[in-house]
């Protein structure tokens, strides 16, 4: 819970306005519309399990927030998703226009990659910056298998959940290992396990939550291609928790014993709709 309000604390103070611009408005609204923060607290606790001080990767965090906030800014345009709530709120262009939406995700976007760059360290860059480009590769697979133009395997279907959400979360379960030099490539690994599982069950939310849960619009994914529609729901489902437990396993025998708490509790987090 204290890591939560440092980092919504964080966030405020990264996007406190200077130039009294609708820009900066939009940045800090949606920002702050309520997100449930899973990306930056994964981060922290993995560096708590390995000893790095928190100072030392709250820049990071909220880093990994703000670009995660910019995505979806740009996920909800009408071109995208066409999205009207998030977070419980009505979408960044619903309430600035699309315009000011579009520079506030990419304000976030360039917010976030300064943010990184301060850390100075190369590797951490080179990765946040790889990390980006595979979140973009993924969205846009998300937008044009939608057009229905051919034929997707589960395969692909798969490798674009693991681009487009499963990227970041990999860049979050290794920063911390890459601060201290550690060896990280399998962390990166169970971080992508990790969110292709996030993807399917948001997936399944979307046929099965309700806009009350999860403060969005669900029933969207109608036109799209998911690994729910293509293995059904139970067969979905039953990867996702495969996938899950996977990677709990990992974090038990790494001995990483406050992820494995926080994963533990983030499951249901992660699976209410
Ligand atoms: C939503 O992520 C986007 C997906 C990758 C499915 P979250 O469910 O973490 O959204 P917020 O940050 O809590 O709003
Ligand atoms: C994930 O996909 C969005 C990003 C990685 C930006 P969705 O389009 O399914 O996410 P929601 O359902 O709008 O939150
Ligand atoms: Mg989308
Ligand atoms: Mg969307
Ligand atoms: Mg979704």
């Amino acid at each position: 819970m204290k890591k939560k309000m440092t980092i919504e604390s964080k966030i405020k103070e990264a996007l406190h306005p200077h130039w009294n611009l609708l820009t900066e408005e939009a940045m800090l609204y949606s920002a702050t519309a309520g997100g449930k923060r899973i990306r930056p607290l994964l981060l922290l606790t993995v560096g708590e399990d390995i000893g790095v001080d928190e100072k030392e990767l709250l820049d990071v965090a909220v880093a990994v927030e703000l670009f995660h906030t910019a995505s979806l800014i740009h996920d909800d345009l009408p071109p995208i998703d066409n999205a009207n709530f998030r977070r419980g709120k009505p979408t960044c262009h619903r309430v600035y226009g699309e315009g000011i939406a579009l520079l506030a995700g990419d304000g976030l976007f360039f917010l976030a990659f300064s943010r990184i760059a301060k850390v100075g360290i190369p590797k951490l860059f080179e990765e946040f910056s790889e990390m980006a480009y595979k979140l973009l590769l993924g969205e846009a697979m998300d937008v044009e298998f939608e057009r229905g133009e051919r034929e997707i395997s589960t395969e692909i279907v798969e490798k674009m959940y693991s681009f487009k959400t499963g990227a970041l979360f990999a860049f979050c379960f290794s920063a911390p290992f890459i601060l201290k030099k550690h060896e990280y490539s399998l962390m990166k690994e169970m971080g992508e396990k990790f969110g292709v599982a996030f993807q399917i069950y948001d997936d399944l939310k979307d046929v099965l939550g309700s806009f009350e849960k999860l403060g969005k619009d669900v029933g969207k994914d109608v036109k799209k291609v998911t690994l729910v529609k293509k293995m059904g729901i139970q067969k979905a489902r039953s990867l996702a928790d495969k996938y899950y437990d996977e990677v709990l396993e990992f974090v038990k025998s790494e001995g990483l014993h406050k992820t494995l708490r926080l994963l533990k509790d983030l499951k249901k987090v992660v699976e209410e709709r």
